[in-house]
């Protein structure tokens, strides 16, 4: 994980990387750090806890003046979040200093040579072996630092995203990218570097993200030259035009990033479809299927790699399309997949789901099945990102930027994408009526007000919020596609509220978690209408006669369990395949104000980072 941000060219470095950095909180936020070049020192602040705390700490011991300058948020891997842990790191000289997202797995070893030659380490990071091992190879080897960098990174295995400034060299960066992302900013006459786009989007549209094994050196006055990592021959740079607007990735007036992105998914869902869905001509559109119809038609079965919530969006997937277009689906943890010797084929088709697109282990699953000779798919948010490039084809959820580290809008629009692909496999399979797609079709078009009207639980929810906001455990339950989405609830509560909470299809409560029920287990039951309504409704009255206390999501008008529950929450009806885009809604709005409640960091809960990029 890790936010690297730098900068060189004709502004103060200071305001550029530190505004970066909290952009890029997201990635990790248990310390933070800035180096800045002042034409002779480079000068290094830097600390345990968030960007406010280093600028606090900047401002009152270091001189903030320069052009050129490196900064970097920490979510540790080797070593505890310290002071002297954080980033960035000097080399054992004081010339070079680097920042890096990713990990050094040989570090060790090398750090045994390095100090059979002398040098010395202030902290226990792999980060600042390599600075170091870049040093030794420039001095022994008396080469510059891009040649350095080259050469040291060859002798490493591991991920990495790193920028080294070197103090002989003031007005140079140099960048190299395997396995974590880097994305270089281009302006008139100055570069910007960062993990994403975010940190440089009010100063320029253009951008160039390195491939993996690539390294630049960004030189000021002159072009960026690309370079092959494993043998130095040169590579072409592409330049994108980013789409991204500043709007979307600050707070515009919630109190928080997940509040505003709960609030967006009526918007976000519409994006999804936009294009795509013409209910009236009764078609669907996306290209990633249209060119690969047959390869999902030929299918011997579908396999669906995520984590989290994404892996959440793909059991609601599994059902979808095993009940809609009758293709066998196998949903699998990615860290699982890859390392447990899977059968795949060629016959098979592996569906990656994740907002990031740059989560390790969905990586990795991509590329293991890709070896077996799989067709691979990706369903991810962010444009450009590794997942999005590493597969066959794929369809963005279009969702806009998801800050808070807790999914919310990612869910939703996941689970639009995946529907839209099964019918439209559905209707190419010939296994749905015309009058049957056309209801889905209509359907779907009504989520977005649908998603608008189950928001007005808000007020409901947090009264609700402030009974239960002291509880120690909670139980979610759920049956067919709402079972995912008790999953998805217990997640939420737990990730940001700190609350123990576990997801069950409600059938299973018998089988073990209903030893667990008394007056003080609350006990969230998604019922709705559709599906299963009766089974749910004994369930409630098992956990009843036990005492538990019962918080019922129902469709609208429902009469029955509003008798049995202690609190219930409406939400409008719609086709028992869609419920989990309505139904998830009142429990991220439970999670979130029961958080605030207890006074939690709701966009950055402890331990946590948007985007896993370590395995
Ligand atoms: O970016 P991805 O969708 O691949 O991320 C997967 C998980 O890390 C992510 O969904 C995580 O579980 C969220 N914090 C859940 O809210």
């Amino acid at each position: 994980m890790c936010g690297i941000v730098g900068y060189i060219g004709y502004r103060d470095a200071y305001p550029i990387i530190i505004k970066g950095l909290q952009r890029l909180e997201y990635r990790g936020y248990d310390s933070a750090g800035i180096a800045l070049f002042d034409g002779e020192n480079i000068n290094l602040s830097k600390t345990k806890g968030k960007v406010d705390d280093l600028k606090k700490k900047a401002q009152a011991s270091m001189s903030l003046k320069g052009s050129l300058g490196i900064g970097h948020t920490r979510w540790a891997t080797h070593g505890a979040p310290n002071d002297k842990n954080s980033h960035p790191h000097y080399s054992n000289s004081g010339d070079l200093v680097i920042i890096h997202n990713g990990i050094i797995e040989n570090y060790d070893a090398i750090k045994k040579e390095l100090v059979n030659r002398g040098y010395t380490f202030s902290s226990e990071t792999d980060t600042e072996v390599l600075v170091n091992l870049i040093e030794e190879v420039k001095l022994k080897e008396n080469v510059k630092l891009g040649k350095a960098v080259q050469i040291a990174l060859n002798q490493v295995v591991g991920a990495y995203a790193i920028a080294v400034i070197d103090r002989q060299k003031p007005d140079e960066i140099v960048v190299a990218k395997l396995g974590s992302p880097l994305a270089i900013g281009v302006g008139e006459n100055e570069f910007f570097v960062a993990s994403d786009a975010s940190p440089f989007i009010e100063f320029t549209n253009n951008a160039i993200y390195l491939e993996d094994e690539e390294m630049a050196i960004i030189r000021l006055g002159k072009e960026i030259k690309l370079r092959k990592i494993k043998d130095d021959s040169i590579a072409y740079p592409s330049i994108q035009e980013l789409q991204l607007n500043l709007e979307e990735i600050e707070k515009g007036g919630f109190d928080h990033f997940m509040l505003k992105e709960i609030y967006e998914q009526p918007r976000a869902i519409l994006d999804t479809y936009r294009g795509r869905l013409l209910a009236k001509e009764g078609i669907i559109r996306m290209a990633g299927i249209d060119q690969n119809l047959e390869k999902f038609l030929n299918a011997n079965r579908i396999i669906i790699v995520a984590c989290g919530t994404s892996w959440h969006a793909g059991l609601v997937a599994e059902y979808i399309f095993e009940d809609l277009a009758r293709i066998p689906v196998e949903v699998e943890y990615a860290s699982e997949f890859r390392y447990r010797n899977p059968v795949v084929t060629d016959k098979d088709v592996l569906i990656a789901i994740s907002q990031s697109g740059e989560t390790a282990d969905t990586l990795a699953a991509i590329k293991l099945a890709k070896e077996k000779g799989a067709f691979v798919f990706g369903v991810c948010n962010v444009v450009g990102s590794s997942i999005a490039r590493e597969t066959d084809a794929g369809a963005y959820t279009h969702a806009g930027p998801e800050i808070g580290v807790a999914s919310t809008k990612a869910f939703t629009t996941q689970i639009t994408v995946l529907t839209l692909m099964a019918l439209k496999l559905a209707q190419a399979k010939g296994v749905f009526d015309r009058s049957r797609f056309h209801e889905y079709l209509t359907e779907l078009e009504q989520i977005p007000a649908k998603v608008e009207e189950a928001l007005l639980t808000n007020p409901l929810v947090e009264i609700i919020s402030n009974v239960y906001k002291d509880s120690t455990n909670c139980l979610y339950l759920g049956r067919g596609y709402n079972f995912p989405v008790a999953l998805e609830g217990a997640l939420k509560l737990k990730e940001i509220s700190y609350i123990h909470a576990e997801g069950y299809p409600a059938a299973e409560m018998k089988h073990g978690p209903i030893a667990l029920i008394d007056e003080h287990m609350p006990v969230v039951v998604i019922a709705t209408s559709k599906g299963h309504y009766e089974k749910i409704v004994s369930n409630i009255q098992e956990i009843k006669s036990r005492k538990g206390k019962i918080i019922a999501v129902v469709t609208q008008g429902d009469v029955q369990v509003r008798e049995l529950a202690d609190h219930v929450i409406e939400v409008p009806e719609t086709l028992e395949n869609l419920t989990p885009l309505l139904t998830t809604i009142p429990l991220q709005l439970l999670s979130y104000h029961i958080a605030v409640m207890r006074g939690c960091n709701v966009d950055q809960p402890r331990n946590l980072a948007k985007s896993v990029t370590v395995e």
